[in-house]
């Protein structure tokens, strides 16, 4: 899935995956997994409510997000006010942090974003990351997001459950054996599971005979 792939889609009037408020997965269980005294990534996380509702809540998240419509779209569709800072990165290319009290946004490649620019985490939200990148660069990521976590980390990660047959994804198909062998050292949990199959006509249309969105909780 490279830039070009997601700018196709960010040129569209509206994308598929984005939610018109925060995910319920995230509203139920963040004040029992997550603390407001830690910082909180949120991997590829286009003009996502999720970090509205996160910082509104007394939370600090960071996301990244490499797209530049997507990143405007979230400013300025949330009448946001940040300042900027820029930074270099390989290939000439520059990251861009719009920060304010409540959140920071990172304007880059995940997979470019270091512990030098962005410190280390211990609270990972990731909501369609992991489940939008084909198998070949699901490793890449998992290394990338453990290199960012400090020790005793806890990820929410969302993925869907869909006979592989019945579609080919995005969102792709992660099972929870995958996940344990992304993240070795992780111990992954199952905390929550719902159906989607009624929440979308896009869903009726592809006539699955399973859709589940799964919440996984990984600690290390
Ligand atoms: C399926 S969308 C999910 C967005 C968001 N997490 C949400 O829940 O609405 C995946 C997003 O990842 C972004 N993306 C893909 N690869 C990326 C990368 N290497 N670095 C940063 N963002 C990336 C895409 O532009 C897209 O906005």
């Amino acid at each position: 899935m490279e830039f070009e792939f997601w700018d196709n889609c960010w040129q569209r009037e509206s994308q598929p995956f984005h939610l018109a408020e925060a995910h319920t997965f995230l509203v139920t269980y963040v004040q029992q997994y997550f603390s407001k005294d830690e910082k909180i990534l949120v991997p590829l996380s286009g003009k996502s409510l999720d970090l509205v509702f996160l910082s509104e809540q007394g939370y600090y998240p960071i996301g990244i997000e490499f797209n530049p419509k997507a990143v405007n779209r979230f400013i300025q569709e949330n009448q946001l006010e940040f300042a900027s800072k820029s930074f270099s990165a390989p290939k000439d290319h520059q990251l861009v942090c719009y920060h304010n009290d409540t959140m920071e946004v990172w304007l880059a490649d995940f997979f470019e974003v270091t512990q030098d620019h962005i410190g280390s985490f211990k609270q990972v939200y990731d909501r369609a990351a992991f489940i939008a990148l084909p198998e070949s660069m699901r490793q890449p990521y998992a290394r990338h997001l453990n290199s960012l976590l400090a020790e005793n980390a806890t990820i929410l990660l969302v993925t869907m459950d869909y006979q592989p047959d019945e579609m080919s994804g995005p969102p792709f198909l992660v099972t929870s054996n995958e996940i344990k062998q992304q993240f070795p050292e992780g111990k992954v949990e199952e905390l929550c599971r719902c159906s989607l199959l009624d929440s979308h006509p896009r869903w009726k249309e592809l006539e699955l005979s399973r859709l589940d969105e799964v919440l996984y909780k990984i600690t290390f």
